[in-house]
């Protein structure tokens, strides 16, 4: 059973869409990271059903997958994008992004990168401390603007997710604790240099329950009407990301799943006029991808099989970081083969770097292994160690794949290096 509908066996050996995967690794070796592209419209539907005909934004979180390809498809579905740093801002804009649409979380914007995003123009930013607040002012005052902002509040509640993707409990570093959130909008409204349009929070990724949100929500009407009563009137109200897809066995939310109940609240509430703001990351690209890699060496010890692959926690850190669980498939698993249970491992020199652990699986030496669930936080979380290249990226659209990123070259890795003279 594979977790996206967009990669399936036919004939006996796995496909992206209308290619076999064993095509794609002989033509641009592994390993590899294969995404498709009906996979990520059909993500971006469901969403697009659940706003239909609402006042609704979705920024797609872009640090899940930033490909210019992936970005340039979801700008023209009409998605806005949630950045965190200038050089996701600058990505966004080579890919066609509407700066209008685009809005700046994160709990440490440099001044470049908050004078970099007021020159663009874009919509919000999501400011998380009094320091940054004062600091998003003075810039724009000394830019002649006012920078469109909100607070990112920390509503305290649990996501009830993994420890390091859970980010809207109080001992977080994110967001301004919600009961300081008051005086922190009373002191902006004060300050020719900001325009106050919003409320933010962001309470986690891979999020499989709706009841957290809800109490996000109650907790942002309930300050929004206080703001009101104040004088103060916001025009949106943004409910951050988080959620989750199917690795395994999750029963991921629809979006109108958590939609439908948050626009009735918004009406019962009488803040029906209010944009909502999304910021799905993972659920837009998560299973729209897969890691192929080949089985290097097969190995025994007296107490574990390993299979060897060509990919590494470079390629692929959340079993690393998080000991994250990616169900791995055979490409083409052939009749005879025997199983066996193995750690599926990559080369780098870190006991840290395993892929899958405790698989039963069919495999040989030079079979292809596909790692499912691989389009959201794989390459974007890529790194060079053990002077490895990062792997090239390929989108599939039915029968034709495009290159959307090569290889990198070992040239790549050190070309930009000086070794200093000697004097
Ligand atoms: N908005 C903000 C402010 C965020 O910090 C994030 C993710 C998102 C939106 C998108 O969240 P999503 O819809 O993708 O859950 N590397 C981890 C996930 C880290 C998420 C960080 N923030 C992983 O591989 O599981």
């Amino acid at each position: 059973m594979t977790v996206a509908p967009q990669f399936q066996f036919k004939n006996g050996v796995l496909h992206a869409e209308d290619i076999p995967l064993p095509e794609l690794a002989d033509q641009y070796a592994t390993p590899l990271y294969v995404y498709s592209r009906r996979a990520l419209r059909e993500a971006w539907e469901r969403y697009a059903r659940a706003i239909a005909g609402r006042n609704a934004l979705i920024c797609y979180g872009m640090k899940a997958n930033s490909n210019l390809a992936v970005l340039h498809e979801f700008q023209r579905l009409g998605a806005g994008f949630d950045i965190v740093s200038g050089g996701e801002l600058a990505r966004a804009l080579a890919a066609g992004a509407a700066p209008g649409k685009i809005v700046f979380s994160g709990v440490g914007k440099q001044a470049w990168e908050i004078r970099q995003a007021l020159s663009a123009n874009i919509k919000c930013f999501n400011v998380e401390s009094a320091a940054e607040l004062e600091r998003l002012a003075d810039i724009a005052l000394e830019m002649g603007l006012r920078a469109p902002m909100s607070l990112r509040v920390n509503p305290d509640v649990d996501a009830h997710t993994h420890p390091y993707i859970s980010t809207g409990l109080k001992e977080n570093k994110f967001g301004v604790d919600i009961a300081a959130a008051p005086a922190l909008y009373r002191q902006a409204m004060q300050h020719p240099g900001l325009d106050i349009v919003g409320v933010d929070c962001h309470i986690g990724s891979q999020i499989l329950e709706i009841a957290p949100y809800l109490d996000a929500l109650g907790k942002l009407i309930d300050l929004i009407l206080e703001l009101r009563a104040d004088g103060i009137e916001l025009r949106h109200l943004d409910l951050g990301g988080g959620l989750g897809i199917r690795y395994t066995d999750e029963t991921p939310l629809d979006p109108a799943d958590l939609l439908d109940p948050v626009f009735s609240t918004l009406e019962a509430r009488g803040l029906g006029h209010l944009q909502l703001i999304l910021e799905p990351g993972r659920s837009l690209v998560g299973n729209a991808g897969i890691l192929l890699t080949r089985v290097e060496y097969l190995k025994r010890t007296p107490v574990r099989n390993f299979a060897i692959v060509d990919a590494a926690m470079n390629d692929l850190m959340r079993p690393a970081l998080y000991e994250a669980w990616h169900d791995v498939e055979p490409v083409a698993p052939r009749a005879g083969q025997t199983n066996r249970v193995y750690d599926i491992v990559g080369p780098i020199c870190e006991s840290g770097d395993w892929l899958a652990r405790q698989r039963e699986l069919p495999i040989e030496q030079g079979d292809l292994l596909a790692i499912m669930s691989a389009g959201a936080y794989a390459f974007s979380m890529a790194s060079q160690y053990n002077a490895r290249p990062r792997a090239a990226e390929v989108l599939v659209d039915a029968d034709q794949a495009h290159l959307i990123r090569p290889r990198e070259s070992i040239q790549d890795l050190y070309a930009s290096e000086r070794i200093p003279a000697r004097g």
